[in-house]
């Protein structure tokens, strides 16, 4: 696997280098990765590609931990170590059990399918007029006019932000999370400064929170007791931010790429315009397609052997759910969008304990997008290139300029 550096960001600056992971599927499914100049903390990590070593990481966390071990300072769920006691075992997702198990358990409820089957009305109505202005423009950046609202609108109905400042809130992912002009383990002025004013922000509403509780998720955070103390301010301005980048920039990023797949397969569209039956295994299709979250990372909690290869403790383990979703044991012929695929056991949600806590309302949300498109857009055209974000965690578009023809 000469050559093949997974943190040099370029590499992904066109999409998701899928040419490599069948390589590496196909030679390497647990490959050392030697670090190279772009690598963070400068040192290797294991890249595990095939869905068998995937899942059994992933569901294995006394072995693969979100948090660290082998007596490593840091640890964390992406390459570069991340600092215990800031993010590491602050954040939700990068808590292990027992603490991690009963944290979950008290967010859970905000977004069980009951309460959520509340808020679908509401979000098809929202659907529905995001959609009719995106029309009105007729010529619009799919991504920024219309992928990104929904999921935006929602994460703030759940975090109780006021909807007039949703905006701020995508700005700041916007500014964290993507890796222009920067390299990883980087920060500038400009990601500096949003996490910055994201962090004040954060800290103000979870004060209003504090005092005058709703019926949101952040008030929940607010007034909870996790093993007889109240979570830490940090754990719940982490956790704010966890949820404001999980929230929007995953779920736009795959409504965009599957309407990408639409576009490149007209028949899909059509099928789906004719049956809105067919829509809830096309969601599920488009999931896989995208699979908008690359890769987590665990560190081995314990000297153990996965797919032939000898990993040590306190090493650093990538699971690219991504490969694993073109692994043609699972998925015949992976490289095309079938939206009538089933089964269709798709990692894009990650599996285990970890498993995505916004799965439900993801799925939910890409319904009622593309419900709402579907009726009442004839076609989507493209008016120039896509263009993808540079960032090896995230899959993700910056701009997709269309045409919405309407129906
Ligand atoms: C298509 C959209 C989405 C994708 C592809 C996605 C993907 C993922 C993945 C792969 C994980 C597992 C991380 C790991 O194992 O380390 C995860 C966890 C998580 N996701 Fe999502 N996600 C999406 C939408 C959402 C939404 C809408 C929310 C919140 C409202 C959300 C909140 C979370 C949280 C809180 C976790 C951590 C769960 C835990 O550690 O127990 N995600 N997501």
């Amino acid at each position: 696997m000469d050559g093949v550096d997974l943190t040099d960001l370029d590499r992904f600056a066109d999409g998701f280098p899928h040419g490599v992971f069948d390589r590496l599927r196909r030679e390497r499914p647990v490959w050392w990765h030697e670090p190279t100049a772009n690598t963070p903390d400068g040192e290797g990590f294991w890249v595990v590609s095939r869905y068998t070593e995937v899942m059994a990481a992933a569901t294995d966390a006394a072995t693969y931990s979100s948090e660290g071990g082998g007596g490593r300072a840091g640890g964390g769920t992406i390459i570069e170590d991340l600092p215990a006691g800031f993010a590491v075992g602050v954040l939700l997702n990068m808590t292990d059990d027992p603490r991690h198990a009963r944290f979950r358990r008290l967010l859970a409820p905000s977004v069980a399918p009951g309460t959520l089957r509340l808020l679908e009305a509401e979000l098809t109505e929202r659907a529905g007029r995001i959609i009719d202005d995106a029309l009105a423009k007729g010529e619009c950046d799919f991504l920024l006019d219309l992928a990104a609202e929904l999921p935006l609108q929602a994460v703030a109905r759940l975090l109780g932000v006021p909807q007039e400042d949703r905006h701020r809130l995508l700005g700041w992912a916007n500014a964290t999370l993507d890796y222009d002009g920067r390299e990883l383990g980087e920060a500038t002025e400009r990601s500096r400064a949003a996490a910055a004013e994201m962090f004040a922000y954060g800290s103000d509403l979870l004060a209003r929170k504090r005092d005058d509780p709703g019926d949101d998720l952040l008030s929940v955070a607010a007034h909870a007791t996790l093993d007889g103390a109240p979570l830490s301010d940090l754990e719940q301005q982490m956790l704010f931010n966890l949820l404001v980048a999980a929230g929007s920039e995953t779920t736009r990023n795959s409504i965009a790429l599957g309407m990408q797949a639409l576009i490149d397969h007209p028949a899909s569209w059509n099928t789906l315009r004719n049956d809105r039956s067919a829509l809830g295994a096309a969601v599920e299709e488009m999931l896989r397609w995208a699979s908008s979250t690359p890769y987590n990372r665990r560190t081995a909690t314990r000297d153990t052997v996965l797919g032939g290869q000898d990993v040590r403790a306190g090493d650093k383990v990538t699971l690219w759910w991504a490969s694993a979703n073109r692994d043609a044991a699972l998925f015949p012929r992976p490289h095309l969008f079938d939206i009538t695929r089933r089964p269709n056991p798709h990692l894009a949600f990650g599996r285990g304990g970890h498993f995505c806590l916004g799965a439900t309302l993801a799925r939910l949300e890409m319904r009622v997008v593309f419900s709402a498109l579907l009726d009442r857009v004839a076609s989507v055209e493209p008016t120039g290139p896509l263009e993808y974000t540079r960032s090896n965690k995230h899959t993700g578009v910056r701009h997709m300029p269309v045409r919405l023809v309407p129906a």
